[in-house]
């Protein structure tokens, strides 16, 4: 049976509209090597996307799969059970006639699959004997814990040596490390063994098409970038609520929580794109030094700091949308006294130039009252002299909003004068919505981080450098939550957080936006 994440996550998948893909010429010929190939992220996320490549005709020929893992199988019982799995999901959204049965029958022809044990290196000369001197790409799509083991395997079995005219590229997911120490240590035993071009860390916010279009926004309007900094800016933030709670990721959650989940990786990749300077081109590299140079610039939070600006929450039972939902505590795999927050909210400052005073208000949870990914820039208010009978807090502020997800888009709220015979304000917004002028559905993302991959662009992938930044800006809370025992704040499963959060802006004059 599919959870709900892998319904949502495959549903937004196979919706896209595969000419959105189009126009790019077809990677080259690779076979893409999957460690974990009978899981639930190859058959979540890396099947349909490769489904949905194959349809916007963007794979070559000599394009293959190879599956690795310890559960039984063979090429017949990968390519059914992969099959099963697409169109059940299909069926389960009503979606099963639009199945583009050429396209999939496409991919499934190619899986071949290859039963081994990760920790052994007869699983790798076989691996050899498949790839011989072609292209690889090794996607790393296991627990954490096997991501060092598989690359030693790897490169002792010769696989990560390019052949002449071919390339050996390894993908690797998240979570990356668990703190600085560890990240950095995975590193270097990483770029121990091969180049920082052949790897690619994988953080699947930014193959998302509102987080790209950022820079777009940003770098290619004449009227956003003058405003863009402290002068003009009161102050950001950035939120990623969803609705779901844990799910199946007990066990998981309980040794990482919200902040190592998504603050150093997702929430840091969308401060950057709202944050970083101009890159002197599109090159992956000049992109991501920026990138490196302003995660480097957060300020580090002093021990008093950390407490005091961080604000942690977990969802008790609660109600959403007339359906009871169940406290993280009684979670499966959760223990019942559990601290691990499953709400965090923070308030950071960058040290540079451009932000230098600017507050950016972070904020991730679980169970809330609604799924939303946005980023609203606060501006300044404008000298109000001539409103001089409008309360200041009646000024409609001016906010620029990002919309991630689920809504993809922007809009500017504003000033406009209320008809009638005096002079009243009342708030108005500006709206651009994706879906009406390009017609694009949402999309996970996989498509183009997966097409990137074959093509050797690394720009959407974080760099060894942006992800010890991340890490090390994160790391001061972690020493002071491990020092000092602090409170997780619980709220209700379908509220906005804990009432702390709200505080952590009343304090200095501000709210968080009101999500609907
Ligand atoms: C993952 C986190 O990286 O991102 C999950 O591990 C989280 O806990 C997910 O739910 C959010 O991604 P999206 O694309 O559903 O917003």
């Amino acid at each position: 049976m599919a959870d709900n994440a892998q319904l949502r996550a495959l549903d937004a998948t196979l919706a896209r509209d595969p000419a959105t893909l189009s126009g790019a010429p077809p990677a080259p010929a690779a076979t893409l090597v999957i460690f974990g190939g009978s899981g639930d992220l190859t058959k979540r996320l890396l099947m349909p996307a490769l489904y949905n490549l194959s349809a916007a005709k963007l794979l070559d020929p000599g394009f293959a799969v190879l599956g690795v893992d310890r559960v039984e199988g063979d090429d017949a019982s990968w390519r059914h059970s992969q099959t099963e799995t697409i169109t059940s999901f299909l069926a389960a959204r009503g979606h099963a006639s639009n199945l583009d049965n050429d396209a999939w029958v496409w991919v499934c022809d190619r899986l071949a699959y290859l039963q081994g044990d990760l920790e052994d290196p007869a699983t790798y000369a076989a691996i050899g004997k498949k790839l011989e001197q072609g292209s690889a790409v090794f996607y790393l799509a296991v627990s954490d814990r096997f991501f060092a083991p598989i690359i030693d395997h790897l490169a002792e079995a010769g696989l990560l040596s390019e052949p002449e005219g071919h390339c050996r590229r390894v993908v690797i997911e998240k979570p990356f490390g668990h703190d600085l120490i560890s990240a950095q240590a995975l590193n270097q035993r990483i770029l121990k063994v091969m180049d920082e071009n052949q790897v690619f860390r994988i953080d699947h916010f930014l193959g998302k098409e509102t987080v790209q279009n950022i820079m777009a926004l940003r770098f290619s309007n004449g009227i956003f970038e003058p405003l863009w900094k402290r002068d003009h800016i009161d102050h950001v933030q950035i939120t990623a609520l969803e609705t779901v709670g844990v799910e199946k990721r007990g066990h998981f959650y309980e040794h990482t929580g919200a902040l190592r989940d998504m603050v150093p990786n997702h929430m840091f990749q969308l401060l950057a794109m709202t944050a970083m300077e101009a890159p002197n081109s599109f090159d992956a590299d000049a992109v991501r030094s920026e990138k490196a140079k302003v995660i480097e610039a957060i300020r580090p939070l002093s021990a008093a700091q950390a407490m005091a600006d961080v604000v942690r929450g977990q969802y008790a039972a609660g109600t959403l949308n007339g359906t009871t939902l169940p406290g993280y505590r009684q979670e499966p795999d959760v223990a019942p006294d559990s601290t691990a927050e499953t709400y965090v909210a923070l308030k950071l400052g960058i040290d540079n130039w451009r932000w230098a005073g600017v507050p950016f208000y972070i904020r991730t949870g679980k169970r809330t009252h609604t799924r939303k990914t946005e980023i609203a820039i606060h501006f300044k208010q404008a000298p109000y002299a001539l409103f001089r009978d409008t309360p200041v807090e009646r000024l409609t502020p001016n906010i620029l909003t990002l919309h991630i997800q689920p809504r993809e888009g922007a809009s500017l709220q504003f000033s406009a004068k209320v008809p009638g015979p005096k002079v009243h304000l009342g708030p108005v917004t500006m709206d651009f919505s994706y879906a009406d002028y390009f017609g694009a559905s949402n999309s996970t993302g996989y498509e183009t981080l997966l097409y990137d991959v074959f093509i050797g662009d690394n720009t959407l992938f974080q760099r060894a450098d942006n992800i010890e930044a991340g890490w090390a800006a994160v790391q001061p809370i972690l020493d002071a939550w491990a020092e000092t025992e602090g409170e997780v704040h619980p709220y209700y499963a379908g509220t906005a957080g804990p009432t702390q959060a709200d505080r952590l802006l009343a304090r200095d004059g501000r709210s968080w936006m009101k999500l609907t």
